[in-house]
């Protein structure tokens, strides 16, 4: 699967270390009490399950799941909220967290909806961020690494489902970006 990259981004090693950073300086910011921590599945999975246990306040968390990219490259249309949550998020401090903040579509509609809910605070932690595609005005809180305008996988990022559970973050082979028996 590695032979699949054409280039490494992120080593594995990079996005342990970053991790345990963010773990602490998100305790430190939360300070005392609990936070309710939102993952935007599937993308997110490995990130989520990485921080929070580098999170020493205690964290309630669930997951949602938000249909914007169908397959491959090209979004297609706005994201839209296909499984929610049933957590209490009013008057609590929440976290969403996303693999990568690309466009901004996503978190821009994701922070809406749980604006709505009126939380005590809202938060949001990406482990990429791509400046450089910004669509619509939107910034992370945490952010793991700014990476370049170039489409990455690995560590939860797919392309066509796969490559989720590579352990570090690349760019692909270009001849692997548009496999016909992908289709
Ligand atoms: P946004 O709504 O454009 O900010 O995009 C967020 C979503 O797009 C992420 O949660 C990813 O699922 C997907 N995405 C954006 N860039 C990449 C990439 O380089 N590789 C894989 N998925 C990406
Ligand atoms: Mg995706």
């Amino acid at each position: 699967m590695i032979d699949d990259l054409e280039s490494v981004l992120i080593s594995q090693r990079r996005i342990a270390r970053r991790i345990r950073e963010l773990g602490e300086e998100i305790t430190a910011f939360y300070a005392k009490g609990e936070i309710t921590v939102i993952s935007i599945i599937n993308g997110a999975l490995p990130f989520t399950a990485d921080l929070i246990r580098r999170i020493t306040i205690p964290v309630r968390m669930d997951c949602i799941r938000v249909a914007s990219y169908r397959d491959g490259i090209v979004p297609e249309g706005e994201p839209e909220l296909i499984y929610s949550t049933n957590l209490e998020i009013e008057n609590r401090r929440v976290m969403v967290i996303d693999d990568i903040l690309d466009t901004g579509r996503t978190l821009f509609t994701i922070n809406q909806i749980f604006q709505r809910r009126n939380p005590k605070s809202l938060h949001t932690c990406v482990l990429l961020d791509k400046q450089g595609r910004r669509e619509i005005p939107f910034e992370a809180d945490f952010i793991g690494f700014e990476i370049p305008d170039k489409f990455v996988v690995g560590y939860g990022l797919d392309f066509a489902g796969r490559y989720r559970n590579l352990p570090c973050i690349g760019t692909l082979k270009p001849e692997l970006q548009n496999p016909p028996e992908w289709a």
